[in-house]
């Protein structure tokens, strides 16, 4: 088969329907996807931008649809040719020289394609995702995700949050508005502590069902197609009762592992999803690689919209309770619940009999954030049972405690998502919630 061809006959078909031929950058576009390239490199071949070749990329596959009644894509576009190949001339298909063009429902269903990464769909492997359940907006979160990864081609993304707060929901969320931009997905789940070694060869394995003859390294996969990989549950690497994103012993080689990610180049993006900021992240973050971390707090706004699906009642109060638990969705599930079971709905009767903030089921979530703590962080932590907020210039509390340790406590609370500076500076202070706090008195009482 020749390029040629088919560009003649495209372009043939093109004119008898719109009167008007491919223009050279559709050509070369389609010239680029017949060689495996990408967009980048169709791109950089013909000296536009990355964004330009893709906008008329999405033209040209809308023009092509129209022309041959088929959805024509990327993905897809040469696929069908080898449909073609396969079935040879058939009464609905279209010539294109010596080699036609078939409907979808004339394949056969026997009919297996080997899929490589840049002429077929992705190749998804979201065995260890959340379902997608039904999920409020976060607009904004999705917003940065997308800039980061499809704009400024960030190599490592880290999101961290407390348990719950919805990391791994928001994270499939993201994926399934960006899959089409990919040619290989994975998600895995480091929640069994699988070693460096063994994460890599499932990632080759996954890589090479392709990609034939397999590529020597993880990076070179990276470097080679457009893949995203998402790592999640990360923080179960990471030390309990040291400072956080510490590794675990036999766990350290993933630092470096990580930091080829953000430095080597590529054209893939990997997101880790963890409770705790890891530390090699600040420090690539400082040297200003390739790395970007969100920090997912609470639901604003609609967090209403959990409460409303519990149907609880006074709405005019559902801002002051979505307030004292700190937008958290999961918090919110389980205090929406305590109230109709204890209060039929009602979140006036439920704020105005509570005293303190009513912890119930939130008890043991709470506590095994707090078990994960050093001991040096559980005194400074502590010391947050009567101020709300400390600032560092402050002298600690416990005289034993050095100024620095104080620091690290703080900086490591920080990347927890338990402590939140609240201002900058000299004076910077530090804030812990009040749920927090009444966690705290409750324990220490
Ligand atoms: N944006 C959202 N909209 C609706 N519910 C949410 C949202 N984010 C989280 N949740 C709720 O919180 C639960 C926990 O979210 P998840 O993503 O698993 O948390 P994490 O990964 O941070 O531990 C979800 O199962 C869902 O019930
Ligand atoms: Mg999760």
């Amino acid at each position: 088969m020749d390029i040629q061809e088919v560009l003649n006959w495209t372009d043939e078909q093109v004119f008898t329907k719109t009167g008007k031929h491919l223009d050279w950058l559709q050509k070369s576009i389609l010239q680029g996807i017949w060689q495996h390239q990408d967009y980048y490199e169709i791109a950089a071949n013909n000296e536009k931008s990355y964004d330009h070749v893709k906008k008329e990329a999405w033209k040209l596959w809308k023009l092509l649809s129209d022309v041959v009644g088929e959805d024509v894509k990327k993905s897809n576009v040469f696929s069908v040719l080898e449909q073609v190949q396969i079935y040879g001339n058939h009464a609905d298909c279209l010539p294109i020289g010596n080699i036609n063009i078939c409907s979808e429902k004339q394949r056969s269903p026997s009919y297996s394609h080997s899929p490589t990464p840049q002429d077929s769909s992705p190749i998804i492997d979201l065995t260890d995702a959340p379902d997608l359940t039904e999920f409020y907006s976060r607009t904004s979160e999705l917003t940065t995700l997308k800039q980061w990864i499809l704009k400024d081609h960030t190599r490592l993304i880290t999101i961290y949050g407390l348990s719950g707060i919805g990391k791994s929901l928001l994270t499939r969320q993201l994926i399934e508005q960006i899959k089409t931009e990919f040619d290989y997905m994975m998600w895995r789940s480091l929640s069994d502590r699988p070693t460096l070694s063994s994460l890599k060869n499932q990632l080759q394995q996954f890589f090479a069902q392709s990609q034939q003859p397999s590529l020597p390294t993880i990076i070179d996969y990276l470097r080679h197609s457009r893949c995203l990989v998402i790592l999640d549950d990360l923080h179960n690497l990471f030390k309990s009762g040291e400072l956080a994103g510490e590794y675990l012993t036999d766990y350290k080689e993933y630092r470096t592992f990580f930091r080829q990610i953000a430095k080597n180049h590529h054209q893939s993006c990997v997101i880790l999803i963890s409770w705790e900021k890891p530390r090699e992240i600040a420090t690539l973050e400082a040297e200003k690689h390739s790395t970007r971390t969100l920090h997912l707090k609470g639901l604003s706004a609609d967090a209403e919209k959990i409460l409303r699906s519990h149907q609880l009642t006074d709405s005019d109060k559902w801002p002051e309770l979505i307030n004292l638990y700190q937008g958290h969705p999961t918090w919110l599930n389980i205090i929406a619940s305590t109230i109709v079971e204890l209060f039929d709905g009602s979140v006036s009767l439920f704020l105005s009999y509570s005293e303190d903030i009513f912890l119930g089921d939130l008890e043991p979530i709470l506590e095994s954030h707090l078990e994960r703590l050093s001991d040096l962080e559980q005194q400074v932590i502590s010391g947050f049972r009567k101020n709300q907020a400390i600032a560092l210039s402050e002298q600690p509390t416990n005289p034993e405690l050095s100024q620095s340790e104080l620091w690290s406590a703080i900086q490591s609370l920080v990347r927890r998502g338990l402590l939140e500076k609240i201002s900058e500076g000299e004076r910077g202070m530090f804030q812990l919630h009040p749920i927090w706090q009444q966690y705290l008195k409750f324990k220490l009482s």
